[in-house]
């Protein structure tokens, strides 16, 4: 059984999937964390995220794997390494080319072979796992996004202002909205989910309730 969440930076659907897939059982699959390990292995090589026949060799070139909730870039553990603002810029650049995109979709399709599933990305409901069980697609203000991004960065002491952030959310949700193969949007059949004035526990609750309610 698979179920999708999809959205923008910072709608939650992080922290919603995993915790979804601990109250269902299920296996969870972090699609942004594959692109940020292209993103971080294209940086790693001094290779310019723009140069699309670099990048996408690089992609084909490199082991990505989860244990428990670390992530594993050719035997590395890049938990922290991929959540740089560096790599996250990097991400969404090397996110719009199709082949990179074909490579990590086949690594995420063959990830639910045989299992249930929680994956969580921009296009889990639209393009990897269109006949899904159940697909979610979750929101919220920029602002609120922003200000859980900025409280983030607080908290790991990162010098940012409420501002740049702002910025970086818009510019990274034009990139994610606007790319030609599999853009960020909900699937017809998607529920949408608007986390702004939710506490987490209540978007759990509406989200367990609504995969439940199909079984
Ligand atoms: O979700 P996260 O912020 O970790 O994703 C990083 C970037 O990877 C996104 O900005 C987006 O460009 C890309 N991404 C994607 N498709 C997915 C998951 C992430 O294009 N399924």
């Amino acid at each position: 059984m698979i179920v999708t969440i999809d959205g923008p930076a910072g709608s939650g659907k992080s922290t919603a999937a995993r915790g979804l897939s601990q109250r269902l059982g299920f296996e969870f699959l972090d699609t942004g964390a594959m692109y940020r390990c292209v993103a971080l292995a294209v940086l790693q090589r001094d290779i310019d995220p723009a140069d699309e026949q670099a990048v996408v060799d690089v992609s084909r070139q490199i082991r990505i794997s989860f244990s428990e909730s670390h992530v594993i870039l050719d035997g590395a553990d890049v938990t922290q390494a991929i959540r740089t603002a560096a790599v996250t810029d990097a991400a969404s650049q090397v996110a719009q080319y199709p082949a990179v995109r074909e490579a990590l979709v086949y690594l995420q399709r063959q990830a639910a072979e045989g299992v249930d599933i929680v994956s969580e990305g921009r296009d889990q409901g639209t393009v990897v796992f269109p006949n899904a069980f159940c697909k979610f697609f979750l929101i919220a203000d920029p602002e609120e996004r922003a200000r859980r991004r900025y409280d983030e960065m607080q908290a790991q002491d990162k010098k940012i202002t409420l501002e740049e952030i702002l910025q970086q959310i818009y510019q990274r949700d034009q990139r994610d909205e606007s790319r030609t193969v599999a853009p960020l949007k909900p699937a017809d059949d998607a529920v949408e989910i608007n986390t702004s004035c939710l506490t987490i526990d209540e978007v759990l609750d509406q989200l367990e309730q609504t995969v439940r309610d199909r079984q």
